[in-house]
């Protein structure tokens, strides 16, 4: 058969191959292998102590992976010459609990990364802010104390902070798990646009719906491994392995 060209014959955005991570005696990853397609959302679900954030955190150079290979727009991350302050501009992350500078206001969060690590002109930096912050319906709080917002307002903020860097991809920990039941949708709205303007995400998560609405790809992690992926219908329509069913039962009881 002649070779097929699909639009543009991607590459992976991310390449991970028989990754392994240990703290101490603990195995937290073993031979994880995963790719993650420009514009592809990716989401990964599993108990807690699967090895989620590790597997998050090994993306960015957070934690240094003891095996395998972790490659980003094809350049191997375990490689003497990356330059992890450069990767990391390149890969905005949102945490569970925020990590925002409280003691400045929305705008200076905003602006802080492009202006020290990028050199961007503080103007010019301020009116990507502004954009940013329009885009997560915070404009009107550019000049409010980061003290004073609401958890849901505080995880707008730390996602359009990300966003200030034009990053190409974005890693979300468990973004809503630190929020109240009703401010939790405000902050999925946004990455459901987010994902809808085409960024490629690899989120961490507890919300099912989300998950099975928002993802191309669903990842189930079981004791540091990717035990089932598929598609949101396959792993929640139709998950092949016990675990999977398992742990969504328990899931959908709570
Ligand atoms: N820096 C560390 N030092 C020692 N052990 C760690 C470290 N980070 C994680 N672990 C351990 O590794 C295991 C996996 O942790 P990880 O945070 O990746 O799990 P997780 O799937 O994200 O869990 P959760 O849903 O609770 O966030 C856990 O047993 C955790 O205690
Ligand atoms: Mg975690």
């Amino acid at each position: 058969m002649a070779t097929v060209h699909t639009s543009g014959s991607r590459e992976p955005m991310v390449r991970i191959e028989g990754l392994r991570k240990s703290f101490g005696n603990l195995e937290v990853l073993r031979d994880i292998n995963l790719d993650v397609m420009p514009g592809q959302v990716v989401t990964i679900i599993g108990a807690s102590g699967s090895g989620k954030s590790t597997l998050l955190r090994c993306i960015n150079l957070l934690e240094t992976p003891d095996a395998g290979h972790v490659w980003f727009h094809g350049a191997d991350l375990a490689a003497d010459h990356v330059d992890v302050n450069r990767l990391r501009e390149k890969i905005g992350m949102v945490f569970q609990g925020f990590n925002l500078f409280n003691n400045m206001n929305v705008l200076d969060n905003c602006t802080l990364a492009p202006v020290t690590l990028k050199k961007m002109k503080k103007d010019e930096a301020e009116r990507v802010a502004m954009e940013r912050l329009a885009d997560v319906g915070l404009a009107d709080f550019a000049r409010a104390n980061v003290a004073n917002l609401s958890g849901g307002q505080k995880q707008r903020v730390a996602i359009a902070r990300a966003l200030c860097m034009q990053p190409d991809l974005m890693l979300f920990d468990e973004p809503t798990s630190a929020l109240d039941p009703e401010i939790v949708g405000e902050v999925l709205e946004v990455m459901r646009r987010l994902a809808a303007d085409g960024m490629t995400m690899v989120v961490v998560t507890h919300e099912m719906s989300f998950a099975k609405t928002v993802s191309d790809r669903v990842v189930f992690m079981d004791k540091g491994v990717i035990a089932e992926e598929g598609t949101p219908a396959e792993i929640f329509g139709a998950p092949k392995h016990a675990r999977t069913r398992e742990f969504l039962a328990r899931y959908l009881e709570d």
